[in-house]
């Protein structure tokens, strides 16, 4: 008879009157221990009372890269990479996009509950009055060189936000965590504006509060002579579900980054300045820049199968393919193709959408990408819309940055109200030598 399962959500089964419980037999000295499952984890301080001999430390678990551990517990985002899901508080980003925006979809990840109807127009109201940023903060980043690097701007701004507001740094008392919420998400938009403007050598454009948040970013960026800046709606709806979809995805890189300076318990400010620092980087931020570059070197659709040839001798990757959690088609990639064609509509035909559709068809075609589970990810569609709107390269990574505040102040927000949690402090394999004498220089 086949034994009855239970299937929690990591998809792990385990017979039904099974104890909750790993024994591990310690093969160096023969004793067994009982170590607690709870969730389809163990604690690794539970292994510390695995020793050889009294003055033993205890095992630890060596893992770089925190490829099999976690590092906390989050009600906030639910990812499941071989069926290609992704939720928010329980809710599929499918739907998300199709009926809610971004500001909302900040206020579900914050509080956990979508907003009612009042409570989503305080929320808009706080956060639109809130879009501008000290004039000091304008001389700062006019100190930057001509050709400084967006992102590096924005890092350095965010950081220096914390200056502006010292109080911030009460991170226990409610009113000013609310006051840094509102101030991240509301600012960033304009710190990002402003970096692009200082690249361009072109006036900065104040907020507009007419304006939605995706339209005044928009304005922003591209007002000019005009008295009024009118965002196209469709452009304005394409941001908005991209600023959605690169809202919050669990335990990444730069949100590990924010929770790990955040445990020391300094400000908001300098913890998401954190992020941003991380996402820079590019095996996090950067590949949709790397899908353009590799779509303009491609050059043509009869280029392609060369191309792929190329990749499946290991010559070069198939940027925008490929993620370290799905095994499937990525969700937002999914998304952001059916908004592809609506930008272009609006702004004229990319000859390079053609190149990707048919390298994705190709490519979902052969068995090299089938076997390995390579599927488009994200970034495969995202910078053709960010190109159409006319966004220069440099600047993809600070558009990822803007969303990706709700996500960080969100973990933030429950890092610090967990009880649990303690400042971050991993421990390591020392494979140095001594103890010896110091030398001193005339008998080196
Ligand atoms: N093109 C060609 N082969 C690939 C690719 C690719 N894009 N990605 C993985 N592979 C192959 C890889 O060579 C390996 O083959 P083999 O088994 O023969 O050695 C196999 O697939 C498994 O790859 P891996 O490197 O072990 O996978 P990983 O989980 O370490 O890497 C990745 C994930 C995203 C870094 C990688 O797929 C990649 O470099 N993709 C291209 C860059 C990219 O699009 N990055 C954006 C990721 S989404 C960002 C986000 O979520 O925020």
């Amino acid at each position: 008879m086949a034994t009855e399962q239970t299937v929690n959500r990591d998809g792990v089964g385990s017979p039904k009157d099974a104890r909750d419980v790993l024994s591990v037999t310690d093969e160096r000295t023969g004793e067994t221990y009982e170590l607690p499952i709870t969730d389809g984890t163990i604690r690794a301080s539970e292994l510390r009372q695995i020793k050889v001999s009294d003055d033993d430390f205890g095992l630890m678990s060596y893992d770089p890269a925190f490829l099999n551990t976690a590092s906390c517990r989050s009600a906030i985002t639910w990812i499941d990479g071989d069926k290609g899901e992704l939720w928010h508080r329980g809710i599929p980003i499918e739907q998300l996009c199709e009926h809610s925006t971004y500001l909302e979809v900040a206020y579900l990840l914050i509080y956990g509950e979508l907003p009612t109807e009042d409570q989503l127009a305080q929320w808009v109201h706080d956060i639109t009055i809130h879009t501008f940023v000290h004039e000091n903060i304008k001389k700062f980043v006019e100190g930057f060189r001509y050709d400084a690097h967006p992102m590096g701007m924005l890092l350095a701004s965010v950081g220096a936000l914390s200056t502006f507001y010292p109080e911030a740094k009460h991170i226990m008392d409610p009113e000013e965590r609310y006051l840094a919420t509102i101030r991240l998400i509301a600012k960033m938009p304009t710190l990002a504006a402003f970096a692009y403007r200082h690249n361009r050598g072109l006036p900065y454009v104040y907020p507009d509060n007419d304006l939605r948040y995706p339209g005044n970013f928009l304005s922003m960026l591209f007002k000019m002579t005009e008295l009024k800046y009118e965002p196209d709606p469709r452009l304005e709806k394409a941001l908005d579900v991209l600023f959605i979809l690169h809202a919050d995805h669990e335990q990444n890189c730069s949100t590990n980054a924010v929770r790990a300076v955040g445990s020391s318990q300094v400000d908001p400010y300098s913890a998401v300045a954190a992020g941003v620092a991380a996402l820079y980087g590019p095996l996090h931020g950067g590949a949709n820049e790397a899908v353009l570059r590799m779509l303009a070197r491609i050059g043509s659709t009869d280029k392609i199968p060369e191309f792929l040839e190329g990749v499946k001798r290991g010559d070069e990757r198939l940027m925008g393919f490929g993620h370290r959690v799905y095994k499937n088609y990525d969700p937002r990639a999914r998304i952001i193709k059916k908004h592809v064609d609506e930008v272009l509509e609006a702004t004229g035909m990319n000859p390079a959408l053609d190149i990707a559709v048919e390298l994705e068809k190709r490519a979902l075609d052969d068995d090299y990408f089938t076997s390995r589970k390579l599927y488009p990810n994200v970034d495969f569609y995202s910078g053709l819309i960010y190109q159409a709107l006319q966004i220069p390269t440099d600047m993809f990574t600070v558009i990822f940055a803007i969303p990706r505040t709700a996500g960080w102040v969100s973990q933030w927000l429950e890092m610090v109200d967990d009880s649990e949690q303690k400042i971050a402090r991993p421990r390591q394999i020392y494979t140095g030598g001594g103890p010896r004498d110091y030398v001193p220089m005339e008998r080196r």
